[in-house]
C-alpha cells in the first residue's frame, strides 16, 4: 500500500467518525426532545405550592414581586399582570394595602375584550359593548353573561403566584364556570 493511499484513509476515517458522531448526536437530541414533555409531566413545578400555579409576570415578562407592587400602587388599585396561560389578570390591592388572595381575569365574558378598571366608578367597564363588573369582578350589567374568572394569589419569597380557582365562586356561590 502506497504512502499516498494510507494518508488518504486518514481523512476518510476521521470524516466517518465525525459523521457517526453527528448522526448519533442528532438522534440523541431527537430522542431527548421527544422525551422532554414526558419527563416534564412527572416533575412537579418548582414553585407555586398547589399544582398548576404560575408566576405572575409584568409587561416585560419579569416576575411580579409583591414588595414592588405595594410600593408602586395605592390601596384600591387594580394592577394588571400576565396571569395563568398569559391571560391579562388584575391583582387587587385591598383597602388596607395588601394584595388580595384572589385575582381577576381581565377578559370580558361577552366577546373577549380586555376590561379596564374605572377608578371613578369603582367598576370594571368594558369599552366594547358596555358590560360592567363590580369591584370583585361580579357582572352587574350585560351583555356579558358571566362574572370575570377568578384565580388564587399566593406570595412565595416575595414572588406573586397565581393558581387555578376550582372552588365555589364566592361572589355567586356557584361552581366556577371557567374550570
Ligand atoms: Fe365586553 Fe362585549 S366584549 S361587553
Amino acid at each position: 500500500m502506497s504512502q499516498a493511499s494510507i494518508s488518504g484513509e486518514v481523512p476518510s476515517m476521521a470524516r466517518r467518525q465525525f459523521m457517526n458522531l453527528l448522526v448519533g448526536g442528532s438522534a440523541a437530541v431527537t430522542v431527548l426532545g421527544a422525551l422532554y414533555p414526558v419527563v416534564q409531566y412527572f416533575i412537579p413545578p418548582a414553585k407555586g405550592g398547589k399544582g398548576g400555579g404560575e408566576t405572575a409576570k409584568d409587561a416585560l415578562g419579569k416576575d411580579v414581586l409583591a414588595s414592588e407592587v405595594l410600593a408602586n400602587h395605592q390601596a384600591g388599585e387594580r394592577v394588571m399582570v400576565q396571569g395563568l396561560k398569559g391571560d391579562p389578570t388584575y391583582l387587587v390591592i385591598t383597602d388596607d394595602k395588601q394584595i388580595a388572595s384572589y385575582a381577576l381575569n381581565a377578559v370580558c365574558t361577552h366577546l373577549g375584550c380586555v376590561v379596564p378598571w374605572n377608578v371613578a366608578e369603582g367598576k370594571f367597564i368594558c369599552p366594547c359593548h358596555g358590560s360592567q363588573y363590580d369591584s370583585t369582578g361580579k357582572v352587574v350589567r350585560g351583555p356579558a353573561p358571566l362574572s370575570l374568572a377568578l384565580a388564587h394569589v399566593e406570595v412565595n419569597d416575595d414572588v406573586v403566584q397565581l393558581l387555578p380557582w376550582k372552588e365555589t365562586d364566592f361572589r355567586t356561590n356557584e361552581a366556577p364556570w371557567w374550570s
